[in-house]
């Protein structure tokens, strides 16, 4: 069952300069940055009454924002649902025809776990479901 708007990620070519614009331009609260080694992504999140931006850049200069950034430059990168049982909720989206990018969920930030819909199966919106774990990040 979904539960909520996680985040909006965005791809961005320069995190540094990304931090000051929705931090210093736009005025919303950095709560703090975190590289993911399993998505390979260096990502700074900044919540909104409800969800979160999460920012999104490459790890080291490797990883899947690589190829996005080469191709468009930054952009709308996805957006996350949070879901009380990602498991339950992959078997039964996939018995209904949906594709994902992995057979399983992986370790996310704050050590969540996640799992990409494939967006062919989603008019091309790259959707992530999160099962938080429960110390509630
Ligand atoms: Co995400």
């Amino acid at each position: 069952m979904i539960l909520s708007l996680d985040h909006i990620a965005i791809a961005v070519p320069d995190l540094e300069k990304a931090i000051e614009r929705w931090g210093k331009d736009f005025g919303l609260t950095l709560a703090g940055t975190e590289d993911v080694e399993t998505a390979k992504t260096s990502t700074a999140f900044f919540p909104v009454p409800g969800t979160r931006i999460e920012l999104v850049h490459p790890l080291r200069g490797t990883g899947p924002i690589v190829k996005y950034l080469e191709k468009r430059g930054g952009g709308m990168h996805h957006l996350c649902f949070a879901v009380d049982d990602i498991r339950a909720e992959m078997s039964r989206l996939q018995g209904l025809g949906y594709r994902f990018l992995s057979e399983e969920p992986s370790i996310g930030a704050h050590e969540s776990l996640v799992v990409f819909i494939h967006p062919k199966s989603t008019d091309g919106v790259l959707v992530e479901l999160v099962q938080h774990t429960q110390d509630g990040h």
